[in-house]
């Protein structure tokens, strides 16, 4: 076992795990999580969203969380000192809201050392991309350009690396001669919002542990 990825809700839980979900931009992940826990309610979707961070203002990521009637909170680098400074400011704004599971969709910002010694093994990123391959800010560009036939999308544990967590799903879409990366990105983020809501709402009501670089649903 990873030390840094200890087993977290092993077990079923009696309520419905807590959520902070992190965003940077426009938040349609989010919003198919808010749309998966409204339609079937907290209990039967085992989970429910309890905060909504971000790293910056003016987003529809935030806007979408207003109207949820949800709490947000804002950790922007430039307020702090330094990386380390701003990464400890977001882990506090983070607990503040007890969460079982921190949700990055779309969440553009590398998270720090005090972030996962706090949360590590509770951490669920959604990359636009088939990892290994294409980690990093441009996942879809990077495929793209390589020329491979199929991308897709992958939803994993965050580590210490760079979208190098252990992987819990993936999603394939080929790639057609006419894409660019607004229209793969579309058609990729299609098939990601039913991943990450369908893996985050195992996660919770089975419970899960990390065994070295697989992830094993109860
Ligand atoms: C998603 O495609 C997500 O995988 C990607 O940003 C998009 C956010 O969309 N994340 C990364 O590229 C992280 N490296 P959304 O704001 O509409 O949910």
């Amino acid at each position: 076992m990873d030390p840094l990825l200890p087993p977290s809700r092993p077990d079923a839980a009696p309520s419905p795990a807590r959520l902070v979900v992190l965003v940077s931009g426009s938040g349609s992940n989010l919003q198919a999580l808010l749309d998966a826990v409204a339609a079937a309610g907290p209990a039967v979707y085992g989970a429910e969203i309890v905060a909504v961070g971000a790293d910056r203002d003016g987003i529809a990521g935030l806007d979408r969380a207003e109207r949820a009637g949800l709490p947000t909170f804002v950790c922007k680098v430039k307020d702090h000192g330094d990386r380390a400074q701003w990464d400890a400011a977001l882990t506090e704004a983070t607990a503040a809201y007890a969460p079982d599971l921190v949700v990055s969709a779309g969440f553009m910002k590398i998270l720090g050392k005090d972030f996962l010694a706090r949360f590590g093994g509770r951490i669920v990123n959604t990359h636009p991309a088939l990892l290994p391959s294409f980690p990093g800010a441009h996942g879809v560009r990077d495929a793209l350009a390589y020329g491979v036939q199929v991308t897709g999308c992958t939803v994993h544990f965050v580590d210490e690396g760079v979208d190098t967590g252990p992987i819990i799903a993936q999603g394939v879409v080929e790639i057609r001669d006419e894409d660019d990366e607004s229209a793969l990105h579309e058609r990729i983020k299609e098939v990601e919002r039913t991943l990450l809501v369908e893996v985050v709402g195992r996660l919770a009501r089975h419970g899960y542990r990390i065994e070295g670089r697989k992830v094993r649903i109860s």
